[in-house]
C-alpha cells in the first residue's frame, strides 16, 4: 500500500448510522491520531452532516455506489474505507471489488450472510494477492459475539490448556430500537431467499462463511423455546444469531480450528425465569417467526414495508440510543468438562450508539493496529484485530467484557 492522504474514510457518512459514526470520529480523532475524511453520493448532504456534526475543514469525497472509477479515486486515497451504505447486497459489490483490487483495507456493518459469501467468492483470490484486508460485520453483529467467544476461548485455554468445544451466548438484557436501513436489509435478504431455493438452503448452513473443505460436521442445535437450566432462564431464538453463530464458525476455521473441529455455538434470548420468562420466551418466538413470515408474504411485506416498519434513513431517537445497553452471557464447556463464563456489556443502544462506536474503532485497529505482514482476504474482526479491538473497545466505545464465577 502506497502512502495515503488518509487513514480512514466513512463511505456513507449521511446514512443514519454514518452520521453518528462521523459525530463519534469527531470526538475521537480530531486531535490528529487519525486522518479521516467522509464520504457518499451527495456534496450537499454530506456538507449537512459536516455542519450538523460542527466539523471544520473535513474532507468531502463524492463517489455513487455503482460508479467504480469515482469509488477507486476515493480508495486510492485512504488505507481504511469504512462503509455503511446499505443493503450490501444492492449497493456493496462494486466498492469491495474495487478495495480488493486496488489493496484498500475496508470494514462494514453488513449482517447478510449471502452477499458476504459471494463477497468472499469473487474477491478473495484477488484481495490476497492485493493486500486487501476485509472485515466484514463490525456492528453488533457480529463483533460481542465474535469477540465474546475469542476472549471466553483465549481464557480457557490459560487456565484449563484446552479451548471449549461448546459456548452458548445468552441475551440478558437488550435495549433498542431498529432501523429503516436495518429493516431494509432483513426485507432484501428475505425476498432473495423466497426466490431462490439454493439461497434458502444455503442460509440454513451455520458453517456458509467457512471456507470450501472446512471439513465441520458438528450438529448445531436449533434453538428452541425451552427452559435452559444451565443458565436458569428460559429461552427463545435470537435474530442475530444467524448472523453471528456464521461469523464465529468463520473465525474458528480461519484460526486453525483453535476452538476444535467439533466446536458447538448457540445464541438465545433469555427471558427470565417461571411463568413470566415462559411467556415472554413464547412472545419472542412467536413474534420473530411471526415477522419473518411476514415479510416472506409479499402483501403482508408490503404493508409492513410501507406503513409500519422504520424507512431508511429513520432510526432511534438520541434519547433511545443513550438509554440502550446490552448484556451478553458466554458459557464455555470444554472437552474435560471444564466451565468458563463471561459477560461483554455496550453501554448506548445495540444497533446504533454502540454499533457506531464499534465500527469506528475497528476501522481505526485495522489502519493503525494489524502488523504490516498480516496478509490480505476475508478475515473475522476477532481474526484479524483481536485482543487490540478489545482494548480499543474497552477504552473508548463503552464495552466491558469480564470474566465471572461459573
Ligand atoms: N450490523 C449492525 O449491527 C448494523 C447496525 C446498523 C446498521 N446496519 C446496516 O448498516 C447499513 C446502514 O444502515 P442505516 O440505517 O444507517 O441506513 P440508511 O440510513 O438507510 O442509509 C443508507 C445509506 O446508503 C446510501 N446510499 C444508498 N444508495 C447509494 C448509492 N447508490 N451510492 C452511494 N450511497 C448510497 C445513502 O445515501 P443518501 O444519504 O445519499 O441517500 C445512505 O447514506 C444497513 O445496511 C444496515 O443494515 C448494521
Amino acid at each position: 500500500m502506497t502512502d495515503t492522504n488518509f487513514d480512514i474514510i466513512v463511505y456513507g457518512a449521511t446514512s443514519f448510522v454514518g452520521q453518528i459514526i462521523t459525530r463519534y470520529m469527531h470526538e475521537q480523532f480530531s486531535g490528529g491520531s487519525i486522518k479521516w475524511a467522509i464520504a457518499g453520493r451527495s456534496q450537499t448532504k454530506l456538507q449537512q452532516v459536516s455542519d450538523d456534526a460542527g466539523l471544520s475543514g473535513i474532507e468531502m469525497i463524492v463517489a455513487d455506489a455503482s460508479d467504480e472509477a469515482a469509488l477507486l479515486a476515493m480508495c486510492e486515497q485512504t488505507t481504511v474505507v469504512m462503509s455503511t451504505v446499505g443493503p450490501y447486497a444492492l449497493y456493496g459489490d462494486t466498492l469491495v471489488q474495487v478495495c480488493a483490487a486496488s489493496g484498500t483495507h475496508y470494514c462494514d456493518l453488513t449482517g447478510e450472510p449471502q452477499w458476504i459469501r459471494k463477497m468472499q467468492l469473487r474477491h478473495e483470490a484477488t484481495a490476497k494477492q492485493s493486500g486487501a484486508r476485509i472485515v466484514h460485520c463490525c456492528g453488533f453483529d457480529s463483533i460481542p459475539s465474535d469477540m465474546g467467544v475469542h476472549f471466553l476461548q483465549r481464557q480457557a485455554i490459560r487456565q484449563f490448556g484446552q479451548a471449549c468445544d461448546r459456548i452458548d451466548m445468552r441475551v440478558a438484557k437488550i435495549k433498542g430500537g431498529a432501523s429503516g436501513g436495518t429493516i431494509a436489509s432483513m426485507i432484501n435478504m428475505v425476498k432473495e431467499a423466497v426466490a431462490d431455493a439454493d439461497l434458502h438452503r444455503e442460509l440454513k448452513d451455520p458453517y456458509s462463511l467457512c471456507p470450501a473443505g472446512h471439513g465441520y460436521s458438528a450438529q448445531q442445535n436449533d434453538v428452541k423455546i425451552e427452559y435452559d437450566s444451565e443458565y436458569d432462564s428460559w429461552i427463545a431464538p435470537f435474530i442475530m444469531a444467524a448472523i453471528n453463530t456464521r461469523v464465529v464458525h468463520r473465525s474458528n476455521a480461519l484460526s486453525g480450528n483453535s476452538y476444535g473441529t467439533q466446536f458447538k455455538y448457540e445464541e438465545a434470548m433469555a427471558t427470565g425465569k417461571g411463568g413470566r420468562g415462559k411467556r415472554m420466551a413464547l412472545a419472542t418466538g412467536w413474534g420473530m417467526g411471526a415477522l419473518m413470515v411476514g415479510l416472506a408474504v409479499p402483501p403482508i411485506r408490503w404493508l409492513l414495508e410501507t406503513k409500519i416498519l422504520p424507512k431508511p434513513g429513520d432510526g432511534p431517537s438520541p434519547a433511545e440510543q443513550l438509554n440502550g445497553e446490552y448484556n451478553l452471557v458466554f458459557l464455555g464447556t470444554t472437552p474435560g468438562g471444564d466451565r468458563v463464563r463471561c459477560r461483554v456489556t455496550g453501554d448506548r443502544d445495540p444497533g446504533y450508539g454502540s454499533t457506531a462506536k464499534m465500527l469506528a474503532q475497528a476501522a481505526a485497529c485495522l489502519a493503525k493496529d494489524v502488523p504490516a505482514d498480516v496478509a490480505g482476504g476475508f478475515w473475522t474482526p476477532a481474526t484479524i484485530l483481536g485482543d487490540a479491538l478489545i482494548d480499543r473497545l474497552q477504552a473508548d466505545a463503552g464495552l466491558c467484557f469480564q470474566l465471572e464465577p461459573c
